[in-house]
């Protein structure tokens, strides 16, 4: 049987004729006896089922195919029936949450699967209004961002929306810094945590300097005029050093010099020693040459001891044991 007969009079003056008052006799509830999808027919001679529906210019998908008869064909009058999901869903059943304020044409949005998931294939924050919702911003109702008014244009200006967070903002204290009021240069819509925020100028912020809280280092929110001179933020840590101690050893306040700029610890210094201690056999502790916090004063003879010394050194003219004598005849530590 083909749709198109079911549409002439003859078919729905049968319908109504001898149909309905079976139908009442049934029972009027939805979704029982006849009316089930898949049942016989509700329309005498036809072999309806949602299968002949999809021969329609409606086929019934989703939830649509779930329902019964009666529920789209009022009355089981066939002709006429909408669809157009606003007739059925906003003029016959108010089911739109917001009302129409996004429209009337449902299936812009919707497919009869579930309201709930809006296929991102059919409409998008991103894709249709060019503002991409992550983070929190997705978690929030439209209402959040939109108001109960109506989905007019927002401003995409975070700074529109989060002005007084930004002037609220004590760690770091936005305003004093004098940061930009264009947030996505160091936000995301994740959290305000983890702002990526580019240390410009020289001093790059790495190692612990990167771990560290702004505070740590621009002390009462106070940003411009911060030397970058290491020895401005550790002398405290120069002046308390015991191994090597630096002041005794007449070090230089210039900390990059020998630590670089990495900042993950103070230990694997690299400084320019003329004896050669940084691999081999003279790679050891400080304290094993100079035993005093002179770094003027050193000594080889705790480890080279003198009768083994004397032994290697007979018949070498200008030979004393002494470790003045040994740095000079091998400044480079080797035979
Ligand atoms: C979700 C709503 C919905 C449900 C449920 C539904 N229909 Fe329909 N039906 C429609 C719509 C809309 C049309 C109109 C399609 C068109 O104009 O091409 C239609 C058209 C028809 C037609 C007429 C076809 C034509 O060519 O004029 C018949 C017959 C019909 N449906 C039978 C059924 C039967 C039987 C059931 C139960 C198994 C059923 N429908 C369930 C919405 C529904
Ligand atoms: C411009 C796109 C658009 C149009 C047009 C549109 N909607 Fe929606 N609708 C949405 C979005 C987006 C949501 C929110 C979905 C979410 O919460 O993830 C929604 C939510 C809904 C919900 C609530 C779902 C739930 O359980 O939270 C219903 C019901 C609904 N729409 C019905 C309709 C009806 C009926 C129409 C047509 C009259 C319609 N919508 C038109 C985009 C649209
Ligand atoms: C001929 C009337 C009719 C038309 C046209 C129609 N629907 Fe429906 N639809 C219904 C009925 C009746 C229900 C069942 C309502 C219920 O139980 O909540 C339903 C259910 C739904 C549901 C499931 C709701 C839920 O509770 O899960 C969605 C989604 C839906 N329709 C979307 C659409 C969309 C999108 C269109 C347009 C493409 C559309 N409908 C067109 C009548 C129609
Ligand atoms: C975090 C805030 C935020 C949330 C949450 C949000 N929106 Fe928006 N929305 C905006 C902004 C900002 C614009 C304007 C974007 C632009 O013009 O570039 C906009 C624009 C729109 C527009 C276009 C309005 C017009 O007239 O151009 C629609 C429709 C819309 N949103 C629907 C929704 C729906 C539906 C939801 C819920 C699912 C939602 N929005 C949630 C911020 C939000
Ligand atoms: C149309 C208004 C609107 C716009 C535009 C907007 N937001 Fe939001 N945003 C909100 C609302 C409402 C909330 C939830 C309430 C709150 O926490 O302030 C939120 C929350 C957030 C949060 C979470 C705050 C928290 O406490 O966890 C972050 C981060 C955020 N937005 C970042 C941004 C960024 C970055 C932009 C620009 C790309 C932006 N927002 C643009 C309205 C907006
Ligand atoms: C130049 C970079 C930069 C810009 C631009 C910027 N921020 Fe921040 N913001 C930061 C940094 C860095 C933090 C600290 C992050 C942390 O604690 O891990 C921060 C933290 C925050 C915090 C939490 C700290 C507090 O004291 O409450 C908020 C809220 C915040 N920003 C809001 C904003 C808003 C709103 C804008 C735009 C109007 C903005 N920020 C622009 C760098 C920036
Ligand atoms: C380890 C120390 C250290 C930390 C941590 C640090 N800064 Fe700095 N900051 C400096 C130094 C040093 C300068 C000066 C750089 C220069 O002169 O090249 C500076 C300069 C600045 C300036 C430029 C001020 C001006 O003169 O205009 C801003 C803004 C700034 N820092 C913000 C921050 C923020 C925000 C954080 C936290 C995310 C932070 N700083 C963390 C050491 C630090
Ligand atoms: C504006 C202040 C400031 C300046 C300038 C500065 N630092 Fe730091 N530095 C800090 C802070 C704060 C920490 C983290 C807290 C701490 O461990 O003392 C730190 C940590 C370090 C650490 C890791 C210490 C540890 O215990 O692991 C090293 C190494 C370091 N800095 C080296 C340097 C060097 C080298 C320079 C010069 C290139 C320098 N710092 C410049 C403030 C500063
Ligand atoms: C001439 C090279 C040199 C200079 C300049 C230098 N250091 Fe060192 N520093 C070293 C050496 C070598 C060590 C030992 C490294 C090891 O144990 O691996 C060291 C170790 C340290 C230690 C850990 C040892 C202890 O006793 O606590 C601290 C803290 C330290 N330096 C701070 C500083 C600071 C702060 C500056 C700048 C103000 C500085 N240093 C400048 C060579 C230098
Ligand atoms: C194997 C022996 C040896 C070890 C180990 C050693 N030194 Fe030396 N050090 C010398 C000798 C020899 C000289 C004299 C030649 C020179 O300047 O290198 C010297 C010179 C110095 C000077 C220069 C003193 C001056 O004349 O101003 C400093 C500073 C110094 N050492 C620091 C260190 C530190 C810090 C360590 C540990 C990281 C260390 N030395 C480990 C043998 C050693
Ligand atoms: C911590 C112990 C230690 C100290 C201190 C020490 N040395 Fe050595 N040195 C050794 C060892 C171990 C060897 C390899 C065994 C050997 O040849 O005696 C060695 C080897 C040498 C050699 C021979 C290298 C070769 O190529 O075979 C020379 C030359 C030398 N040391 C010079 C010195 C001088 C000069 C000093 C004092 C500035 C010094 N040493 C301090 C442990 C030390
Ligand atoms: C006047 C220069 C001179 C002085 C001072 C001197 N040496 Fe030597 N040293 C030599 C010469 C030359 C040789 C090579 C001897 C040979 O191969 O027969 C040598 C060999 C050595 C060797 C063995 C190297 C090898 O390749 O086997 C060691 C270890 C050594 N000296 C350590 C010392 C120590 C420690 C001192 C100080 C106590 C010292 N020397 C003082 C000139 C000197």
């Amino acid at each position: 049987m083909t749709p198109s007969r079911i549409k002439s009079a003859p078919a729905i003056a049968l319908a109504a004729a001898f149909v309905l008052p079976l139908l009442l006799v049934l029972g009027a509830g939805t979704g029982t006896g006849q009316d089930r999808p898949g049942a016989k027919p509700a329309v005498p001679g036809q072999d309806w089922t949602a299968e002949s529906h999809d021969r329609t210019s409606f086929p019934l998908v989703g939830k649509h195919r779930t329902l019964g008869c009666r529920e789209c064909h009022i009355n089981l009058v066939f002709e006429g029936t909408p669809t157009d999901c606003e007739v059925c869903h906003w003029q016959r059943r108010q089911d739109d949450r917001y009302s129409l304020r996004l429209g009337t044409r449902c299936s812009d949005c919707h497919t009869p699967q579930s309201w709930k998931k809006v296929d991102p294939a059919l409409w998008s924050h991103e894709v249709n209004v060019g503002f991409r919702l992550e983070g929190v911003h997705r978690t929030l109702d439209c209402e959040d961002c939109h108001g109960s008014g109506g989905f007019t244009a927002q401003s995409p200006d975070c700074f529109a929306c989060h002005e007084s967070d930004y002037r609220s903002t004590r760690d770091p204290n936005h305003v004093e810094a004098g940061f930009p009021t264009s947030c996505p240069s160091c936000h995301d819509q994740r959290d305000w945590e983890n702002a990526s925020f580019e240390h410009t100028g020289e001093f790059v912020l790495q190692g612990r300097h990167a771990s560290a809280s702004c505070s740590d280092c621009h002390e009462g929110g106070v940003y411009q005029g911060t030397s970058p001179e290491c020895a401005s933020c550790h002398l405290v840590d120069y002046q308390g050093t015991t191994d090597p101690n630096h002041s005794a050893a007449g070090f230089p306040l210039d900390c990059e010099q020998c630590h670089g700029t990495a900042a993950t610890g103070w230990e694997g210094a690299d400084f320019d020693h003329a004896f050669p201690i940084a691999s081999g056999r003279h790679s050891v502790a400080c304290s094993e040459c100079h035993q005093t916090s002179d770094y003027r004063v050193f000594t080889c003879l705790g480890c080279h001891g003198q009768t083994e010394t004397n032994n290697r050194h007979s018949g070498v003219t200008g030979y004393s044991y002494s470790s003045t004598a040994c740095y000079a005849c091998h400044p480079n530590g080797q035979g």
